[in-house]
């Protein structure tokens, strides 16, 4: 059968006749495109996560536990060292790689670009997001005597921009031999009817997966395999727009080693019941994260015997994974959250249709769903002010204003310290926060 008429079928079958009257308007090469296109879609997929966007998220028949945790803060002074030597040990073995998530862009923030590109205003010449993470890797290059490979997943829709950013600012001084960029896959919009909406380009209207994706998109790009072969053991994944990250923290590393988890992730205490983080939970026997839209109001609210938040360990995408457990997720269908957004698109006489309201579904995997597929995971409650200074929205909570104060307020209350025991380097550049690592 040929390739139009096996496409025509397909399209029939799933009830997307308005797409087959395209496709036979259409001249030779935009049809052939978006033959190619159709035929990638898996429709059966679709169709299950649109008939998913008609059901509650229901955790009442669950099991649902607080999960264990160490503090950092509580720590021994052994447990800690010994922590940040095992950690040390594979970070200086070079068997310890970066992967930063970078495939959103900065809507919320009303910056338009890929997210990474935004400057927060600090220490009086501003830093770019991108530039931040360069500085915390190269900083434990310097501690660790090696240099960390640094993978960075973009989007179809950023990839460009974000390539030719890094290009012009020369990879914030990081050996481009260590940065590997990748691109993350995409999934068809749907409107409210389970239609397939096109884009002015005449080609079906995707988005961006989710940040689920990293896991297929690492073992796709080839760089799963590429860590494999350079020997690396253990797998940070962060984002992008936390200007507190610690890429290479040792306890954490550590901490997971001693517990012999495959998987581990650092966590702060959320900062009021409604605060916009997912919170880490154990669910029917198994890790598992609970993103803010998706948490009841009760649960949200609950507290414990001591009147702390019985869910209270906030997700700050500071994740850790042994190889194996990387190439495991990579091998394991996500759940598809869904979210009703406004999507432009041409209708049936090719006129663009701006929507005033939302009018279709954007399908996400989550990262953390994966946590589900492991018996444990190990956390590492961290510190607000030395960890978590997230820049999501324009104005308000977590915005850049709320960022540059915590950031620079770490990085002073570093430069004092540093300069109590002596150490600080008067020259140093105040645009420069002070090179001592803090881990
Ligand atoms: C995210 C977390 C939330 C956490 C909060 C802390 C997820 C799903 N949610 O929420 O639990 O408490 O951060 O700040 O992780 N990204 C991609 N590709 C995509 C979508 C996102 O690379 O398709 C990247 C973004 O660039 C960013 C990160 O994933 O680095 C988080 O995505 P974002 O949409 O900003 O999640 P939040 O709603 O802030």
């Amino acid at each position: 059968m040929d390739r139009l008429q096996d496409t025509i079928n397909i399209l029939r079958e799933y009830q997307q006749e308005h797409v087959i009257n395209l496709i036979e308007r259409l001249d030779e090469e935009r049809q052939r495109t978006l033959i190619e296109q159709i035929q990638g879609i898996d429709f059966q997929q679709l169709t299950e996560m649109y008939n998913n966007t008609k059901r509650k998220i229901e955790f009442k028949k669950s099991k649902i536990e607080p999960l264990k945790y160490l503090d950092k803060e509580k720590l021994t002074k052994e447990q800690k060292e010994r922590f940040d030597e095992l950690g040390k040990q594979v970070i200086q073995n070079g068997e310890y790689a970066v992967v930063t998530m970078a495939g959103g862009q900065g809507t919320r923030l009303g910056h338009t670009g890929p997210k990474g590109t935004f400057k927060l205003d600090v220490y009086g010449k501003g830093k770019y997001l991108f530039e931040i993470l360069a500085e915390n890797l190269k900083d434990a290059n310097k501690k660790y005597n090696t240099t960390i490979h640094w993978y960075i997943m973009t989007s179809k829709d950023n990839n460009e921009q974000t390539v030719q950013f890094l290009e012009k600012h020369n990879y914030f001084g990081y050996n481009r031999k260590y940065v590997t960029i990748f691109i993350q896959s995409e999934l068809p919009i749907l409107d409210q009817d389970g239609k397939l909406l096109i884009g002015k380009d005449y080609r079906i209207k995707e988005a961006s997966d989710g940040n689920g994706g990293t896991y297929s998109s690492l073992r796709a790009s080839g760089a799963l395999s590429e860590m494999k072969n350079n020997g690396i053991k253990w797998v940070f994944i962060g984002g992008v727009d936390n200007v507190l990250l610690k890429m290479a923290d040792i306890t954490l590393l550590g901490m997971a080693i001693e517990q012999n988890v495959q998987i581990a992730s650092k966590s702060v205490v959320k900062a009021n019941p409604h605060e916009k983080v997912g919170v880490f939970c154990k669910m029917n026997g198994h890790p598992k994260v609970i993103e803010y839209a998706e948490l009841p109001e009760k649960m949200a609210e609950q507290v414990d015997e001591n009147g702390e938040l019985k869910f209270g360990e906030s997700n700050i995408i500071c994740h850790l994974y042994t190889i194996e457990a990387i190439e495991k997720a990579s091998k394991e269908p996500l759940i598809y959250h869904s979210a009703f957004k406004k999507n432009s698109y041409i209708d049936e006489n090719g006129n663009e249709v701006i929507p005033e309201a939302p009018n279709s579904y954007k399908f996400e995997s989550f990262i953390f769903d994966a946590f589900e597929i492991f018996d444990d995971i190990g956390i590492l409650r961290g510190k607000r002010e030395e960890d978590f200074a997230p820049v999501k929205n324009a104005e308000g909570v977590d915005s850049p204003r709320t960022a540059k104060e915590l950031y620079e307020r770490f990085w002073n209350k570093q430069k004092e310290e540093s300069l109590i025991y002596g150490n600080y380097d008067i020259e140093n550049n105040i645009n420069q926060p002070f090179i001592k690592i803090f881990q």
